[in-house]
């Protein structure tokens, strides 16, 4: 059975939730599910806007056909290819041969990699600033190289002021039958959701965020977008501001609060230990917005979702084979990779006869932009002990200074 939503007057929500999928890109872990928004305009021509997943390709297509309730489809808007958006044009194709693709050349070269046969008569390739006219709604596109893929574009009504954002401004979680995020409470229920999926998926492309920001603050007008369509998650039309305003603190890695993550490395508990008394001292310092995670069992995605909202994280590390925990090292990796920058560290470590994890994670920590690593840091043998109290003192003045300067 179809199970569309009204968006506009005649702008339809035509995606599909996935409770079924374990890892989004066979390596996040979701809890909640993912939805694959896409949507269909009724003007005197009708329009698609990108597909969904194959997973969900069955109630997508419903959906499609439904609002269409007859009429042709005449044209469709692709704006990114990744496959969890593109993987259903080739049923598009075969349901109504007659649609016109829009796209851009990138992503027509991206298409054919995937092995979609597009007849070249059928696609209409837009140059950067073009628009279409559909009767009543013009849209404008622009691109968006790098959020996520290099591909990208975001398509603009500039009628109604209806921004189609691809992945920009996309969240986990399913939707459930609800679509705008006024229609729940967004900073309890989904933000962390929403930072996980930007800071895991998009989180490399910083820069290409903020020129994607500023290209539609000169091109279009921030206060001229009224309503912002994603690909994934909630749909915006109230309060803009406040997802805006998030986004530019992530693609500029500003941190959003103070606040202290710790996360330690620890294989019999010991580590796991002087995290905790950290924590506490920290505590007793006035410095009470802190997270302790365990590195061994906490997926890397949350950590990272994590690292971008705190301004401050302590990471615990065991040595192992004379080098960093390897959970450690991948956390590590990933911060490199995600290009996370401007944070303050502290650094503590453990081993019982060669320590050398506070020395490496350092070295790793320098390879990334703007990170102030505090000179105090705590190298323990094995456990936690009386002699090492005030140098574990140190280090908590030390953060709890940082923190509330
Ligand atoms: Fe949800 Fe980059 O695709």
């Amino acid at each position: 059975m179809y199970n569309y939503r009204k968006v506009t007057d005649d702008l339809y929500w035509v995606g599909a939730n996935d409770h079924r999928l374990a890892l989004f890109e066979n390596i996040h872990p979701l809890y909640h599910g993912v939805s694959y928004n896409a949507y269909v305009l009724l003007d005197e021509k009708s329009v698609l806007f990108d597909t969904a997943d194959w997973s969900v390709s069955r109630e997508f297509l419903a959906n499609v056909k439904a609002v269409l309730n007859g009429r042709p489809l005449d044209y469709m808007v692709i704006n990114h290819v990744e496959p969890d958006h593109a993987a259903s044009i080739e049923e598009i194709l075969l349901r109504w041969p007659e649609v016109k693709i829009i796209t851009t050349p990138k992503a027509v070269t991206l298409l054919n990699q995937f092995g979609f046969d597009l007849d070249p008569n059928k696609v209409d390739e837009v140059k950067e600033g073009d628009s279409r006219c559909f009767g009543r709604h013009t849209i404008a596109f622009v691109y968006a190289p790098m959020v996520h893929w290099p591909e990208a574009m975001v398509s603009f009504d500039t009628t109604n002021g209806v921004l189609f954002s691809a992945d920009a401004f996309g969240s986990f979680r399913a939707l459930d039958g609800k679509l705008f995020a006024d229609e729940f409470d967004f900073d309890r229920e989904w933000i962390d959701d929403a930072r996980r999926y930007y800071t895991n998926i998009v989180g490399k492309y910083g820069p290409q965020v903020v020129a994607l920001l500023n290209k539609a603050a000169s091109v279009v007008g921030l206060d001229n977008i009224k309503m912002l369509c994603p690909l994934h998650g909630p749909v915006w039309r109230k309060d803009l501001g406040y997802i805006i305003d998030k986004y530019t603190h992530w693609a500029t890695y500003e941190p959003e609060e103070k606040g202290v993550m710790i996360v330690y490395a620890s294989m019999y508990g010991s580590t796991e230990n002087a995290a905790e008394v950290l924590a506490a001292k920290l505590a007793e310092r006035g410095v009470v917005n802190t997270r302790l995670y365990d590195v061994s069992s906490t997926h890397v995605s949350y950590l990272i979702s994590d690292l971008f909202k705190y301004s401050h994280m302590v990471l615990a590390s065991v040595t192992y084979n004379l080098g960093i925990f390897p959970p450690m090292h991948n956390f590590l990796a990933d911060m490199k990779a995600l290009n996370l920058q401007k944070r303050t560290v502290a650094l503590l470590e453990n081993g019982s006869w060669a320590p050398r994890s506070g020395a490496l994670m350092r070295e790793a920590l320098e390879e990334l932009k703007h990170i102030d690593i505090l000179d105090d840091g705590l190298s323990i043998a094995s456990s936690l002990r009386e002699q090492n109290i005030s140098e574990m003192d140190a280090l908590a003045d030390a953060i709890a200074a940082s923190v509330q300067k």
